[in-house]
C-alpha cells in the first residue's frame, strides 16, 4: 500500500505529480474549506510531510501516529521541535547548501541597499521628488574597504564574507562558537568576541541559526556597542534581534541603519519600521529565486522519498533517529 504524504506549503504542481508516482498525496486546498481543518484531518493517515513555514511540535503532531518524516523546504529548522520529533523517532530533514549563494547575494544586496540608500532613493525618484542634484542629506556611505563583521561564520556567513573580501576589499571579522581556520586562511578573517566585533565593524551581518542561546542576541546593550555610523543586516531569523530595541536605535541614531529580511513576527504586521527611511525591509526572500527554490524543492523531495522508501535521507537533521 502506498504511504501518504501531506504537503503543508510551497508544493508546485510538478512536485505534486512526482510525489504521486510513489505516494498518496494530500494538499490542503483553500477552495475546499479551512486549510487547518484539512491539515488536521489528514494527520492520522500521514507518513511523510513536506513544506515550510509552519510550526510543528507536540501540539500539532500528537495525532500523526504514523508519521515517519518531516521534510522541510528550508535550511533553518527553528520551526520544528527537534527534541519531540526525535523522541518519537520521526526524521527531520532540511535543505542545506543549495541556498547558500542566493542568500549571501541577498545579504550583500541589503548591505549595498542600506549603505547607498537604494530603496529609499528609488521611492524618492518615483515620487517625483528629484528636482535638482542630490545633496548631503541624501548621501549614503561607502561599502568598499569598510570592515564587515559576520556573526555566525557558517556556509552562508562565509559566502557573504567572500563577497565582501574579494569583491569589495573589506577586512572581515567574525564571531561564533568556534574558530574557522579555513576561512581565516582563505580570507584573512579575524576572530572576535561578539562585543569586539560590534564595536569594530562598519557592517554587522547576522547569519546565526535561531536557538534559545541566540534569541535577542542583539538588544539595546549590543546596539549601543556598535558604531553610530554602522549598519546592521539580518538575513538569519527575526528573533535574533530585539525588534523594539532596534527600532529605538534606528529612531535615535544609535546606529546608521538596518537591512532586514526577517522579523520577530512574519509576515511583518504594521510596524514602526515602515516609517523609518534608514531601514530596508524585505519580505523574507533570502532564498527566493526561481533557481534556488527549485533546488530546495528537489532536495526536500529527495529527502522525503528516501526516508519513506527506507533509505537514509541525505540531510537528516536528527541523525540519532536513524536505525539503519
Ligand atoms: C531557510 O531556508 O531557512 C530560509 O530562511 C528560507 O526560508
Amino acid at each position: 500500500m502506498k504511504k501518504t504524504v501531506l504537503a503543508f506549503s510551497r508544493v508546485s504542481p510538478e512536485m505534486a505529480e512526482r510525489l504521486q508516482q510513489d505516494f498518496n498525496v494530500i494538499i490542503p486546498d483553500p477552495k475546499k474549506g479551512d486549510l487547518n481543518e484539512q491539515f488536521n484531518e489528514a494527520l492520522p493517515h500521514t507518513h511523510g510531510m513536506i513544506g515550510a513555514g509552519r510550526k510543528l511540535g507536540r501540539e500539532q503532531l500528537e495525532s500523526a501516529k504514523q508519521l515517519e518524516v518531516v521534510s522541510s523546504i528550508s535550511v533553518g529548522y527553528d520551526n520544528y521541535d527537534v527534541g519531540y520529533l526525535s523522541e518519537r523517532g520521526i526524521m527531520l530533514t532540511n535543505t542545506p547548501d543549495v541556498l547558500t549563494e542566493s542568500t549571501a547575494d541577498l545579504g550583500f544586496s541589503l548591505i549595498m541597499s542600506s549603505a547607498r540608500r537604494v530603496a529609499e532613493l528609488d521611492a524618492y525618484t518615483k515620487a517625483g521628488n528629484w528636482k535638482r542634484s542630490i545633496e548631503a542629506p541624501h548621501f549614503g556611505t561607502d561599502v568598499y574597504g569598510k570592515t564587515l563583521g559576520i556573526v555566525g561564520m557558517g556556509n552562508i556567513g562565509a559566502a557573504v564574507a567572500r563577497r565582501g573580501r574579494l569583491g569589495f576589499n573589506m577586512p572581515i571579522l567574525y564571531s561564533g562558537n568556534s574558530r574557522k581556520t579555513a576561512i581565516e586562511q582563505e580570507l584573512g578573517a579575524q576572530f572576535r568576541t561578539l562585543d569586539q566585533l560590534l564595536a569594530e565593524a562598519d557592517f554587522v551581518c547576522l547569519v546565526v541559526p535561531l536557538s534559545e542561546k541566540t534569541k535577542h542576541l542583539i538588544s539595546t546593550r549590543e546596539l549601543g556597542l556598535m558604531k553610530k555610523s554602522a549598519i546592521l543586516v539580518n538575513i538569519a531569523r527575526g528573533p535574533i534581534v530585539d525588534e523594539p530595541a532596534l527600532i529605538e536605535a534606528l529612531q535615535s541614531g544609535t546606529i546608521r541603519g538596518a537591512g532586514l529580511d526577517v522579523y520577530e513576527k512574519e509576515p511583518l504586521p504594521e510596524s514602526p519600521l515602515f516609517k523609518l527611511s534608514n531601514a530596508v525591509t524585505l519580505p523574507h526572500i533570502g532564498s527566493a529565486t526561481h533557481e534556488t527554490r527549485q533546488a530546495m524543492a528537489d532536495r526536500a523531495f529527495d529527502n522525503l522519498r528516501a526516508a519513506l522508501l527506507g533509505e537514509k535521507p541525505q540531510d537528516l537533521v536528527n541523525q540519532q533517529v536513524w536505525k539503519g
